[in-house]
């Protein structure tokens, strides 16, 4: 029979503690929100003693969280459990989740101890926080370097002491795959007691080997795993749950087991977490990389396009994601930009492919990435009507107070004639932009993405500004290139309209 493998998500305490700056309350609530939707079974909160303001966030999050357990970080000492219990005192179950280190190094030069006196320690502290409830997890801090019978040793006492759940962290991500396993195998097999406990592992991605130890650990018998979402965490992060929990769903079989995570909540969770923590999501990243599921050779996109699997191992729906993206750039075959095409409506015979492809790789080989209405005009548009109907920016002027109103004029040009207007918000100048953008061209879009970057040009820094828009359901690109960051701003927006304008102009000829 399958086993259940439990998560334990602790983006809310390895994850947090790594970032620059902490979460506030709010932000802690809506990333608990989402993990609790996507079913995680255990999320650590945080490690209360450590601030008021962790304390706090947890104390809220405890009234809020229903249907995962909620856990808190102590160490092993009096103050900090009888702390966490008070943080999550609202919950009516909750976990108490200690540490103390055990290799060598930890217990030397780090806890000036010897091994008999962190013995001593760990179980006093396990038997005090069982006095606030059942649910205590022991965790052996740096237990990849911990020699396997110290750790024998230590895990048949915490054990015999209240310890539910035994964590083997590889908390400096030293260890290999294949030791990590052996580690695990010896603990089931030495530890007389340990069928009373869940063993855990928790894997640190310093030499790039966590979610590898993870699963290898699944493979010897571990029945929990502890994680970040996109592996955010101390130095190299943690291991990447979102990674850990599609393998173990495209492996179900050979693993024999499962989770009980809904997929389909992986993308939207991932994004939110990337969002509040200002912690990009590198494009390559497995399972929610904005390349994960996108393909960009000629001959893949060609296999994909006559079936999904020849490149896809994983359904990208099955983690909520909605489209699956073949990059158009000048390694893109003719399926590719038959397969645009296609989806914007048109038919083989309304465009010449030959001198469509021809131009797009032209068109590729100046701009990098081409997109689907560049395709439409490259197909449809000669020059000289493409010139007629564009907005141009004729002037703007913009004036911003601190904590206060922005006003935006702005002059555009249109077929020689000239449209005008001002604006004032206090949402800032990207609205005020927006806004006054909106009012005179009638383009109500949504900002999806926007990036600057800064390019040097002789003595001139120059402020290109990437902007990716939704307008009735599609994307549209625009940039903006200047010596002036707002003037780029302008003109991104106005790129991307004026994109939204030539794809309208084609479709109604
Ligand atoms: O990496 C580690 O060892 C930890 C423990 C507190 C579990 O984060
Ligand atoms: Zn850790």
């Amino acid at each position: 029979m399958k086993k259940k493998i439990i998560i334990l998500d602790t983006t809310l305490r390895d994850g947090e503690q790594s970032l620059k700056a902490s979460l506030t309350a709010r932000e802690k609530i809506k990333i608990a929100i989402a993990l609790e939707n996507m079913g995680i079974d255990v999320i650590e909160l945080g490690f209360p003693i450590s601030s008021p303001g962790d304390f706090k966030s947890i104390q809220q999050i405890s009234k809020i969280i229903k249907n995962s357990r909620i856990c808190s970080l102590a160490r092993c000492l009096e103050k900090d459990i009888d702390v966490a219990a008070e943080a999550m005192s609202f919950s009516n179950s909750f976990r108490i989740h200690l540490f103390l280190g055990t290799s060598d190094i930890h217990v030397k030069s780090k806890l000036r101890k010897n091994f008999k006196e962190i013995i001593e320690m760990a179980i006093s502290s396990i038997k005090r926080a069982r006095k606030y409830t059942d649910d205590v997890e022991f965790s052996c801090e740096d237990a990849g370097r911990t020699s396997i019978d110290n750790l024998c040793r230590i895990i048949e006492k915490v054990i015999k002491a209240g310890a539910k759940t035994i964590n083997i962290p590889d908390t400096v991500g030293y260890s290999f795959p294949e030791k990590f396993s052996q580690i695990i195998k010896e603990i089931r097999k030495r530890v007389d007691n340990i069928d009373q406990s869940i063993i855990s592992v928790h894997c640190h991605n310093d030499l790039g080997m966590a979610v590898a130890n993870s699963i290898s650990a699944i493979q010897a018998g571990a029945q929990q795993i502890e994680g970040t979402i996109n592996g955010i965490g101390e130095r190299a992060g943690n291991a990447a749950l979102e990674e850990i929990i599609m393998a173990i769903r495209l492996h179900e079989k050979s693993l024999n087991v499962y989770t009980n995570i809904k997929h389909k909540e992986i993308y939207k969770t991932s994004q939110i977490v990337s969002k509040l923590c200002c912690v990009p999501i590198p494009i390559n990243k497995a399972i929610v990389g904005i390349n994960a599921f996108s393909h960009s050779s000629g001959i893949h996109q060609d296999g994909v396009l006559k079936n999904k699997k020849n490149y896809e191992i994983i359904d990208p729906n099955s983690i909520g994601l909605k489209e699956v993206k073949l990059n158009l750039t000048s390694r893109s075959g003719r399926a590719a930009v038959k397969h645009y095409m296609k989806e914007m409506g048109y038919h083989k015979n309304d465009y010449d492919i030959n001198q469509l492809y021809l131009n797009f790789l032209k068109l590729a080989d100046k701009k990098g990435q081409v997109f689907d209405y560049d395709l439409e005009a490259l197909a449809f548009l000669n020059e000289k009507r493409k010139e007629l109907f564009y907005f141009k920016l004729k002037k703007f002027t913009i004036e911003s107070y601190s904590k206060g109103t922005t006003t935006v004029s702005i002059k555009l040009l249109l077929q020689e004639k000239e449209y005008s207007t001002k604006i004032t918000t206090n949402s800032g100048s990207i609205d005020a932009i927006y806004q006054a953008l909106k009012k005179l061209t009638n383009y109500s879009f949504i900002i999806k993405q926007f990036q600057l970057t800064l390019e040097q040009k002789g003595d001139s820094e120059i402020k290109k500004i990437d902007i990716t828009i939704n307008y009735n359901n599609r994307c549209f690109h625009g940039f903006g290139l200047t010596t002036d960051i707002v003037e780029s701003i302008v003109n991104a927006m106005l790129d991307a309209i004026n994109n939204i304008r030539r794809s309208e102009k084609i479709k109604k000829k």
